[in-house]
């Protein structure tokens, strides 16, 4: 199904500000744009304990299944062959994945003829498996690998194309796919005349029961409903896992809000019944390195299957870097199959901790934000017994350090730092752990001088010896201490703060740099440490005197529900420049900006500016299900808002004073009923300044 979800699409600054990273801003994040603090679901109390009817594997799926699907990155393209899915399995074996895991190599939908035989039979599309799906689930077993397939709940699947779907069929088509040798099943949720899910699904476990057992072969069973029903409440006895939300797309936005949906159903994990927050988007180009890093910490913290998404023939080398991470794997894959669980989410800086079988804890320190973020919690807040100290692993570094309790980080803009944390006897042969953390500037303009500081924190039980930070920015940038910048000794809990004056060369272009900072140190018996943070400075050029279209002057950046948003006509939906001219009520806006709920769009003022003001409501292109509210922000205090408003409403005057604020914010959120058809206009906008 094509659901309009909450899609956000992460636009690179414009107007010669180019970005690499959408990373550290100097923008405060409020408390209210992110989710507060998520409270968990209650397992029911009649969960059974064990997967004793589900489907025809009963023990399979014992912890989240791994493999490839091919949906993500080809969705029904021409590319999704035999070729592709017999080239996949060959990649699992040669670059390792399938002693990491990896082990299903799923076809989703468009793999059949619209047309069933005149039997009732399906048929695979010739074109694309011209020796037909047995041939490919041999070939795949062959290497000691697994296939899985796909079909609907439904009258036709959800491809326009409208493949059949099995509801009705089920006996016959579990039969053809157990006679195949196919070993997992996808059952999506289109064109399912409304027919109950509770009905639908039972149907086809038994369908698959009844196959599996004519072949001895166990085929494990994904529900994909997208959460519609419910199915964690009543699935555990139906399928190994089940989706809890609407399709993920390549996008920070998409991933984000799939993560925040699925965290609260922790309770309902358990091993052979998995939450699928979809497959992954690892690879697929539409989110940087550190963002695909959170995304496989998550799924790996949540216990999610994970289900490669990207065709691994044009994979990069970090894309194989995030995907075979065999400790973060072995997360995910812990057989005691908890799925972690949300200690604080404050502000954007998530802790998520995870209870596995050796008794220690993952935990990812998950940071939502468009800067670089301070996120602490402790060995006892996750629920480790008191004790000196602990072993802290960084999964991402690959490296022991010993805390005495702290679990804390400096995690970059959308980063993810994933530890696990345990007691152990020889903590003390492990280098003390550090933060290196820092404050200040984070916008200037060129040729000015800013300051930052530098922090960096013993969390050890041991003290950190030896200690010299310094920070280093790109060519021309004059950076010099004017604190000192080494320590002979740090003990437990103790800081050493360098205060940094920073100069952009005066002929910097505008746009982000970035700086880094780094710190050497030694544990007390001389083993050497290292410490590293990455922000990033913008250099800004500050708005001209007199009144400007918002239109007329760079962003600094912009989020946005659908597509991009657009300067000068309405929001479109999907590319660049696919908007209308903006209209209200009726009347044209020559002036202005589209956008689509949810939406952040934020200017630099740089103090110099006095006055925004806008009109400002639902574009007349969208019919009535659209319904937004309009909110003006400078620096962190709301200066103006409307009502939630819908395209009957007359357009709305804005007036916002803003003398003072380095940055400006216009937000539109979606007026509380949800991201649909919300095309807002910030008609005539502009800064006095
Ligand atoms: C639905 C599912 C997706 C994918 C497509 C195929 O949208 O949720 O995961 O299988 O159908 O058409």
């Amino acid at each position: 199904m094509r659901h309009r979800s909450l899609r956000t699409a992460r636009q690179r600054i414009i107007g010669g500000l180019s970005v690499g990273l959408l990373a550290t801003l100097g923008l405060a994040v409020p408390a209210a744009a992110h989710a507060p603090r998520t409270t968990e679901a209650t397992a029911p109390a009649s969960a059974p304990a064990s997967a004793s009817k589900a489907a025809s594997g009963e023990g399979s799926a014992l912890t989240p299944p791994m493999g490839f699907n091919n949906w993500n990155s080809t969705h029904c393209r021409a590319e999704f062959n035999e070729a592709m899915v017999e080239g996949i399995a060959d990649i699992f074996v040669a670059k390792g994945l399938k002693d990491a895991g990896y082990q299903y190599v799923n076809l989703d939908d468009c793999w059949a003829l619209p047309q069933r035989d005149a039997d009732g039979k399906l048929v695979p599309d010739p074109a694309r498996f011209p020796n037909g799906i047995k041939a490919v689930a041999d070939y795949v077993h062959s290497k000691g690998l697994k296939l899985g397939i796909y079909t609907s709940a439904g009258t036709k699947t959800c491809d326009r194309a409208g493949f059949p779907g099995a509801l009705g069929h089920e006996r016959s088509d579990a039969q053809q796919f157990a006679d195949w040798g196919i070993d997992y099943l996808k059952y999506d949720n289109c064109n399912n005349q409304g027919v109950d899910a509770k009905q639908r699904y039972p149907a086809m476990r038994d369908a698959l029961k009844a196959a599996s057992e004519t072949t001895g072969r166990p085929i494990v069973y994904s529900i994909c409903e997208w959460g519609q029903n419910k199915p964690w409440e009543w699935a555990a006895d139906v399928g190994h896992l089940w989706r809890t939300t609407g399709d993920i797309s390549d996008s920070w936005g998409s991933m984000l809000s799939i993560a925040k949906q699925n965290l609260p159903l922790a309770p309902y994990a358990r091993p052979g019944h998995w939450n699928d927050p979809d497959m992954l988007e690892v690879g697929n180009g539409g989110m940087t390195d550190t963002e695909y890093r959170s995304h496989f910490s998550l799924w790996s913290v949540m216990a999610a299957p994970l289900l490669i998404g990207t065709d691994l023939r044009k994979a990069t080398p970090e894309t194989y870097q995030i995907l075979g991470n065999r400790e973060v794997i072995a997360v995910d894959q812990d057989p005691l199959g908890k799925q972690g669980s949300v200690v604080s989410s404050e502000g954007g800086r998530w802790v998520i901790a995870k209870q596995l079988a050796d008794g220690s804890r993952a935990v990812a320190l998950f940071n939502e934000t468009d800067r670089a973020r301070h996120i602490a919690t402790t060995a006892a807040a996750v629920g480790l017994d008191h004790a000196p100290a602990y072993r802290l692993r960084d999964l991402w570094r690959h490296q022991d350090y010993n805390t005495a309790g702290a679990v804390t980080a400096t995690v970059p803009a959308h980063g993810t730092v994933l530890y696990r944390i345990s007691p152990d006897r020889r903590w003390a042969s492990y280098p003390p752990a550090v933060e290196l953390g820092g404050e200040g500037a984070s916008l200037t303009e060129a040729g000015a001088t800013a300051q930052v500081d530098t922090v960096l924190t013993d969390l050890g039980r041991t003290p950190a010896r030896r200690v010299a930070v310094r920070l280093t920015g790109p060519e021309g940038w004059r950076i010099r201490a004017v604190s000192p910048t080494r320590a002979g000794s740090l003990p437990t809990g103790k800081k050493l703060t360098t205060r940094w004056r920073i100069t952009a060369p005066a002929d910097a272009e505008p746009g982000a740099y970035d700086l880094t900072a780094g710190a050497d140190y030694r544990s007390p018996s001389g083993a050497k440490a290292t410490a590293r943070l990455v922000s990033t400075v913008h250099v800004v050029v500050p708005p001209p005197s007199g009144t400007s279209y918002a239109s007329d002057l760079p962003w600094l950046s912009a989020l946005n529900g659908w597509g991009p948003v657009e300067k000068d006509t309405s929001v479109g939906e999907s590319a660049a420049g696919d908007g209308h001219p903006i209209t209200l009520g009726g009347t044209v806006h020559a002036r202005g900006l589209g956008v689509h709920a949810p939406s952040e769009v934020t200017y630099y003022t740089g103090g110099r500016c006095t006055a925004f003001t806008a009109r400002v409501g639902v574009d007349d292109e969208e019919g009535a299900a659209g319904t937004v509210a309009f909110e003006v922000w400078a620096d962190d205090t709301k200066v103006a808002s409307t009502e939630a408003l819908t395209n009957t409403d007359a357009a709305k005057a804005v007036t916002a004073a803003i003398a003072g604020a380095k940055t400006v914010r216009l937000v539109v959120t979606d007026g509380g009923d949800g991201v649909t058809s919300d095309h807002g206009d910030w008609a005539d906008a502009a800064f006095r300044c």
